[in-house]
């Protein structure tokens, strides 16, 4: 009995440190037709029955315990074969699909729209949405363009089919909106896209982009206009640069005047982009007129008011030196990739 043990333990020594190709040997050894404990069966003819029983229990549980050490080292074998291959092969998928995306970048217009909101921003403007779509209280009888009024006239209006709707034409139609939707003060710009019913030339457009500007409240002077757009101007070209008030006409303002700016390319000497004249009209402004005031039930007696309204496209062709406005349109990627 002594010695079945003893060699069990012999043999769960030896698995213990044996490699893949030992274990059969050990099986070999020890369970084989001549194993040490097949052998010891073949001395069991000289014991007595009792003994005979015993031991040859106690045999077939060291062939059981053997033949269970056997597999089982067998596959902590083979396990550890295989991590150490998984460990080997490991693929990082994350880099095996790595495409380089070609990085894009705002449209001219986008990014003209946006610095020039910035500015407005800066000094203490807020951006209102506006909408495209609007009606002829908005886009013209609030803003003192009665039916039959020849202002009308300059700007064609697409009207939607068979509705009250039309495509706004400016983005003054904001104004209204926002005047009765609030209570002054107001300090507001407009960036937005606007329709007219135009012929495409190198510098019309059916459809365009205007920032209108608008600021409400009490005592709000010409001067407070004259200034802040100055210093709009400034900062968006990057120099001081002239100014003049012309006098003019808009139905929504009163007085009004249209802006023209020292010519940006020849510093107003003459050239082919200004006309020869050394300046460039960039924007129509005004003190807002009365009767905007009574559209919306603002006291003209207790408020005043200035708004403007700038031509995205006109200070976009100025900053970049395009001069055809349809390139802003065309969307030839060999054009936007310059910008
Ligand atoms: N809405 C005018 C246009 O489209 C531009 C304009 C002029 C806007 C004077 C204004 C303004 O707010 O005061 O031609």
């Amino acid at each position: 009995m002594n010695n079945i043990e003893e060699i069990l333990k012999e043999a769960l020594d030896k698995l213990q440190s044996a490699q893949l190709a030992d274990i059969e040997n050990i099986k070999v050894e020890y369970l084989g037709k001549k194993g040490k404990i097949t052998e010891i069966l073949k001395t069991l003819s000289s014991l007595s029955i009792e003994e005979k029983k015993k031991t040859g229990s106690a045999v077939n549980e060291a062939k059981i315990k053997l033949n269970d050490a056997i597999e089982a080292k067998k596959k902590e074998i083979s396990n550890k074969i295989l991590e150490e291959k998984m460990k080997n092969e490991k693929v990082d998928i994350s880099t095996a699909f790595s495409f380089s995306f070609p990085k894009g970048h705002h449209h001219i217009i986008s990014k003209t729209i946006k610095d020039m909101s910035d500015i407005f921003v800066s000094l203490g403007f807020d951006v209102y949405g506006g909408r495209e779509i609007e009606t002829d209280w908005y886009n013209f009888e609030a803003l003192n363009i009665p039916k039959d009024h020849p202002a009308r006239d300059t700007q064609d209006t697409f009207y939607l089919e068979n509705s009250e709707y039309l495509l706004r034409t400016q983005t003054s139609a904001a104004q209204i909106h926002i005047m009765e939707e609030s209570k002054p003060p107001i300090k507001v710009i407009v960036p937005g896209r606007v329709y007219r019913n135009e012929a495409t030339d190198a510098s019309h457009s059916s459809i365009f982009h205007q920032i209108e500007g608008l600021v409400v409240g009490e005592n709000i002077t010409f001067s407070e206009l004259k200034g802040t757009l100055q210093l709009f101007i400034n900062r968006l070209f990057g120099q001081e640069l002239d100014m003049r008030f012309r006098p003019s006409h808009f139905q929504f303002t009163e007085p009004s005047a249209e802006v023209d700016i020292k010519c940006v390319l020849c510093g107003g000497k003459g050239c082919r982009v200004c006309k020869g004249s050394g300046w460039l009209e960039v924007l129509g402004c005004g003190m807002v007129h009365p009767n905007v005031f009574r559209a919306v039930k603002y006291d003209p007696e207790k408020y005043t008011g200035y708004a403007f309204g700038l031509g995205v496209e006109r200070f976009a062709m100025l900053k970049y030196g395009i001069d055809d406005m349809r390139v802003l349109f065309e969307n030839d990627l060999r054009v936007l990739r310059q910008f």
